[in-house]
């Protein structure tokens, strides 16, 4: 089975301040492979959309499949273990444990799974900072890098425990634009080497880049976007 998101008529609201319907039946399908984006205007529901997909909102309407698991009614137990092996997570404020160094940061997550003894797990996490130009940073604490550097961290951390869908909330929206062609360039050979990622943005090149493009507008999934890639 190649489709690794799938989701069927979404539908999501929000019952304080106000009644209001933050997502509208959306549906869409995501490839092994694919690098898609999401771009819409401040408050169109982009972040809902995207806590739903990464199984961390689970107060919505309609299904979600992930690598061909049903998502929709498990248990907030069984979802922590899934996001865990299946999903990585970058978020537009890295979010990275400022008191420990960059390396720490990374292993976290691996030594959570328990899948790995815990020099494996260094090993694996300095492989993965040498990937992202970061190997010399890894015994620097994470409050004592920039933040594209934060952020290529962030980034090693959500890969370590070989995620086959990558979530990403505006990763370069703090970024310039030297390093957010880095990131970009990042996911786009990341996703040719298997994996699958969905990213919000605002940057057009980014956009542009991808393989394919969604816009949301109001809650709802809007237009789709060909990217130049594929
Ligand atoms: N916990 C909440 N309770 C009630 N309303 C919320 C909550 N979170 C978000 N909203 C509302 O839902 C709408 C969509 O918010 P969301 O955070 O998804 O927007 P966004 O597209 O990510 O915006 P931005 O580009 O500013 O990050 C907004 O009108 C917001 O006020
Ligand atoms: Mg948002």
């Amino acid at each position: 089975m190649n489709k690794v998101l799938i989701a069927e008529h979404l539908n999501k609201y929000f019952h304080e301040p106000v009644e209001s319907q933050v997502l509208h039946d959306i549906s869409l399908s995501l490839d092994r492979s694919q690098f898609v984006t999401v771009m819409g205007k401040s408050g169109s529901g982009k972040s809902s959309l995207m806590y739903v997909l990464a199984t961390l909102d689970t107060d919505y309407d309609g299904n979600l499949f992930i690598c061909g698991e049903r998502m929709t009614g498990l248990t907030e137990n069984q979802l922590a273990q899934f996001r865990n092996r299946h999903i990585g997570f970058i978020f537009q404020y890295h979010y990275l444990l400022p008191e420990f160094t960059a390396l720490q940061n990374v292993m976290i997550p691996g030594l959570k799974l328990k899948h790995k003894s815990s020099a494996q797990v260094r090993d694996d996490a300095m492989a993965l900072l040498e990937q992202m130009q970061m190997g010399k940073f890894a015994e620097y604490l994470s409050s004592k890098l920039s933040g594209g550097q934060q952020q290529r961290v962030a980034i090693a951390r959500a890969l370590i425990n070989h995620p086959d869908i990558i979530m990403a909330d505006e990763p370069t929206g703090n970024l310039d634009s030297a390093n957010t062609a880095i990131i970009f360039d990042i996911f786009r050979k990341l996703a040719d080497e298997g994996n699958t990622i969905i990213a919000i943005t605002h940057d057009m090149d980014f956009v542009r880049k991808a393989d394919a493009g969604f816009e949301i507008r109001d809650g709802s999934l809007s237009s789709y976007i060909e990217g130049a890639k594929k």
